[in-house]
């Protein structure tokens, strides 16, 4: 059995994190992180904790860590009967999504994503009226009334794979106008925006000039990223591997030498011997990588990084425990249209 006493805590946290968090810190957190693991077993719960957690959270408490791709997959299977989810508000609901019978637990209540929060259901509803009969792809990134108007879901790790698994001329993409990019890139599709509804006396576009329909939606931090961030780090490291997560835009992605989803970035760093990598991501998860290869070093911009993921901490988490709060809840109505093109997706993938 492992051995999950407060000093064993406290030893795999040192030797993880004690290059970049002080002493005095890490014996805190390891006994919080004690009192979450009792009680996490006492309750039959299941933490889930996404790579962009902070560094003493993600290598103390979560059951299984991951992109939000492998956490959707994780919340589908568990036999527990709490989900706690390290992680923001859509990821929290796409579990709760695919296992409603569970309690799920979102450890800060507000927790956002500025993608998620780009597009309303009713947009969603505009766009199949603009363009009917087209299939509608729409990122992990959305919330539950959205993906319920979705034909399929997608996550980073598999966008390209979604898309060309449809097999249409035409598809809607929503609502991440980087991502939607790259995919297009990486499909060989061209990309257009939707502008007003044309005047064609039914509403509908009858304008066949196109293979991806786009929305404006962004991440707050990945667009802040720049070439000129990239050139500039190269310029000062000449032997830097650069890697983008495909949230940053296609000129930041065709700069960089490995673009992909969160858990690729990891694995990336973790089989290529280059001894310097440059991550153009939330910044925390530079130091999970660290804690886990002290022999890479891992350049970070870390005046962008996410605040919605940094609201999850492990005192939060405690508290979610103990009061079974903040609960996910999706009517079920919704759910069920929902599940629907979170099962397709993860049929595809
Ligand atoms: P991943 O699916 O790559 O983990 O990305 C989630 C996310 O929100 C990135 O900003
Ligand atoms: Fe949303 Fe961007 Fe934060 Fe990811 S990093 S949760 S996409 S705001």
């Amino acid at each position: 059995m492992t051995d999950i006493s407060v000093d064993s805590i406290l030893h795999d946290m040192k030797q993880k994190l004690s290059g970049f968090v002080p002493e005095f810190e890490i014996k805190y957190k390891a006994e919080l992180a004690y009192e979450i693991n009792m009680l996490k077993m006492e309750k039959n719960a299941v933490i889930l904790g996404h790579n962009y957690m902070e560094p003493a959270l993600f290598h103390s408490v979560p059951d299984i860590k991951g992109d939000s791709l492998e956490l959707a997959r994780a919340a589908a299977k568990t036999d527990k009967d709490i989900i706690v989810f390290c992680g923001v508000r859509f990821m929290a609901e796409t579990a709760k999504i695919l296992s409603p019978e569970k309690l799920v637990l979102v450890p800060a209540e507000r927790a956002g994503c500025s993608l998620a929060e780009s597009i309303t259901a009713e947009d969603v509803r505009n766009l199949k009226k603009q363009y009917p009969g087209v299939p509608v792809v729409t990122y992990i990134n959305t919330y539950a009334d959205v993906k319920a108007e979705t034909d399929i879901c997608c996550t980073s790790g598999n966008a390209v794979k979604i898309v060309e698994s449809l097999k249409e001329d035409t598809i809607i993409f929503l609502p991440d106008e980087y991502l939607a990019a790259n995919v297009a890139a990486e499909t060989g599709k061209h990309i257009i925006y939707p502008t007003k509804v044309p005047k064609s006396g039914n509403g509908k576009n009858t304008n066949l000039d196109y293979q991806m329909i786009g929305w404006h939606g962004k991440c707050e931090v990945h667009e802040k990223f720049t070439v000129e961030d990239i050139e500039a780090v190269r310029k000062q490291f000449p032997d830097v591997v650069v890697l983008s997560h495909p949230e940053c835009s296609p000129d930041v992605v065709a700069a960089s030498d490995f673009s992909g989803s969160t858990s690729r970035m990891i694995k990336y760093v973790k089989e290529t011997g280059a001894p310097r990598f440059l991550l153009l991501t939330e910044c925390s998860m530079g130091d999970n990588i660290v804690a886990e290869n002290p022999d890479k070093e891992l350049v970070r911009l870390c005046s962008h990084s996410c605040p919605h993921m940094k609201e999850i901490t492990l005192e939060d988490t405690l508290k979610a425990l103990q009061l079974n709060q903040y609960v996910v809840e999706v009517p079920e109505d919704i759910r069920i249209r929902a599940l629907a093109s979170v099962e397709r997706m993860l049929a595809v993938a």
